[in-house]
């Protein structure tokens, strides 16, 4: 039985000013597509799982929002976190939680930042890796043939046998490499980008978590009986305060034995910064990704600017700069020196 579970408790502080963490990433329309990405993922999934079984895991803080953007979502399947603890703990909770109610469940994790141009080709994949994932005892990950040495993203290796059709064992996983590494990794040809999108049975995953990590296994394992009751929140509290901070790439997926890998071309990325933003958005004459209704390029080339919709913004003689106007918050800065973003937050958290 097929289900998904998307992700959306970033604070996707490398899209700032415009992603806040009141308001992070995942609930915009970065791209000026109609809709927000949180719901571009919704609406990828249910062409293909059952309404019941697709959930929304969050912060707290953010449960109103994914209320009002998802009125489709069923009520009981969005999940709210007591704190930000990173993607394992998610997927230990959510396991335990779908277990109660079905021993078959085979669950697609997805992130809620990403583009995705051909539905289609992600719908095939997707289903390729739950029916591999339904016969064997397999995780499963969608990995992207990569296009150019990016240092955003996780990079995972596979063997070279093909085991069935363009489904392979996985070597390693490399999360975010330097340069040289991401560039020696395109050239040897059997390394793919890391999507998130991993594909795992909720039974296996709990198997290997108490063979890998075993107190966080423990900690969910001990308020199991309080899921699906009037307790939860109290237990998971519990649960989450005796977790670390900790990815699921980094708790299991490295570590477990049975992981596989299938090699995909689905037009994907992930909108976690202004490149690549820029990279996603139609471009003017002068090479300039402009978001937003009143916005005058007169001579600003290669830029990505962006606004509000009844702001008046005018550019003139930039060339490849970030220019982000927002209500409280201006931010002009060269595209190349994006990687300071984090930089300028904690000095304004410092000083205002
Ligand atoms: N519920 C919840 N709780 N969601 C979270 C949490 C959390 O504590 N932390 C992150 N997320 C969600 C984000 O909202 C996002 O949808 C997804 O998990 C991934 O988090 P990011 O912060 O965007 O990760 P990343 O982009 O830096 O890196 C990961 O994704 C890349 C591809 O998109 C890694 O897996 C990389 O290897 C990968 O290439
Ligand atoms: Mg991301």
């Amino acid at each position: 039985d097929h289900y998904v579970l998307i992700l959306a408790g970033g604070i996707g502080s490398r899209l700032w000013p415009q992603s806040r963490q009141a308001y992070p990433k995942q609930f915009l329309d970065i791209l000026h597509v109609g809709k927000t990405m949180l719901q571009s993922t919704y609406e990828r999934f249910a062409k293909f799982i059952d309404k019941n079984n697709i959930y929304v895991i969050t912060a707290r803080d953010y449960v109103d929002i994914v209320n009002e953007q998802l009125p489709e979502l069923i009520k009981t399947n969005l999940i709210s976190e007591p704190s930000r603890k990173n993607t394992a703990p998610c997927v230990a909770y959510i396991s335990f939680k779908i277990l109660k109610t079905n021993p078959n469940a085979n669950i697609i994790i997805s992130p809620s930042d990403q583009v995705i141009l051909d539905a289609q080709g992600f719908e095939a994949a997707s289903i390729q890796a739950l029916d591999f994932s339904d016969k064997n005892d397999a995780f499963v990950a969608l990995g992207i043939k990569p296009l150019y040495p990016n240092t955003k993203y996780g990079y995972i290796q596979r063997e070279q046998y093909e085991l069935e059709k363009n489904i392979f064992k996985v070597k390693t996983f490399t999360e975010k490499p330097p340069l040289e590494m991401a560039q020696t990794f395109i050239a040897s040809g059997d390394f793919l980008w890391n999507t998130g999108l991993f594909v795992w049975k909720a039974e296996a995953i709990l198997k290997d978590l108490e063979k890998y990590q075993p107190e966080m296994y423990e900690a969910f394992a001990e308020i199991a009986h309080d899921i699906n009751t009037e307790n939860e929140e109290k237990a998971i509290e519990i649960a989450y305060n005796q977790c670390t901070n900790l990815s699921l790439d980094l708790a299991v997926m490295e570590k477990s034995e049975n992981v596989y890998i299938i090699p995909c071309e689905f037009g994907w990325s992930d909108i976690g910064t202004w490149n690549s933003t820029y990279d996603n958005m139609e471009k003017d004459y002068l090479g300039s990704a402009i978001n937003g209704e009143k916005i005058i390029n007169v001579d600003a080339s290669k830029c990505v600017v962006n606004a509000p919709k009844d702001k008046l913004v005018i550019v003139q003689g930039l060339d490849n700069y970030v220019v982000v106007d927002t209500d409280d918050v201006l931010l002009i800065c060269k595209k190349e020196s994006e990687g300071d973003i984090k930089d300028y937050i904690a000095e304004v958290r410092k000083k205002y």
